[in-house]
């Protein structure tokens, strides 16, 4: 696919299909993502793939409460991927303090949307999420409090269909000079 017609073709994905995601196609994802760029290099990311169902059930009960329930869709995709942020290379960690710009995080989304990207190619769908109960899943992924984890995303066969874009105009985003 010519490569903007894929950045056009992924969405966030919010229904799925249970049929299970190929193997090979959840490691060519995590082959884009370790391909990505990061500041000194410093990859300062983990990828863990929950395919187990009753952990997977338990992850995606972390993204919603009686509250707050716009991830419920969580529980249908076949797949969670769990990003986990590491600390930085000491020169990048250096580098974001001295410049005050949070290169992890930058390193984190590359590395995310370069796996996104890669599912959308292999007709996939995706959607990242940011809000979810980070200690609940902390215990259940036993993650050392050293490290953070930045975003779930969940992978599946897409069981609904894209709107249009909402983004804003070319010119509230670029100026020339
Ligand atoms: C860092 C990050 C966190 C996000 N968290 C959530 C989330 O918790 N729940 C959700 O449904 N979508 C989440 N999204 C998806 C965004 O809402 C979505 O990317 C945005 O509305 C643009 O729509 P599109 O992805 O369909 O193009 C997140 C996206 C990013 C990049």
């Amino acid at each position: 696919m010519e490569f903007l017609e894929l950045v056009k073709t992924r969405y966030s994905v919010r229904r799925y299909k249970p049929d299970p995601v190929p193997e090979e196609d959840v490691m060519s994802c995590l082959e884009a993502a370790r391909l990505a760029p990061s500041a000194s290099n410093s990859q300062p990311w983990e990828f863990i793939v929950i395919k187990t169902p009753e952990l997977r059930k338990h992850i995606a009960e972390s993204t919603y409460s009686r509250l707050i329930s716009f991830n419920k869709f969580a529980l249908q995709a076949p797949l969670i991927v769990a990003v986990i942020m590491k600390k930085g290379h000491i020169l990048s960690q250096i580098g974001a303090s001295l410049q005050g710009t949070p290169y992890q995080l930058i390193d984190i989304g590359i590395a995310a949307e370069h796996f996104c990207l890669q599912a959308a190619e292999r007709g996939l769908g995706t959607c990242m999420l940011g809000w979810f109960n980070e200690k609940k899943v902390r215990k259940l992924l036993e993650i050392p409090k050293s490290k953070k984890i930045a975003l779930l995303i969940t992978v599946g066969y897409p069981a609904d269909s894209p709107k249009p874009k909402q983004r804003k105009e070319m010119n509230a985003m670029v100026q020339k000079l």
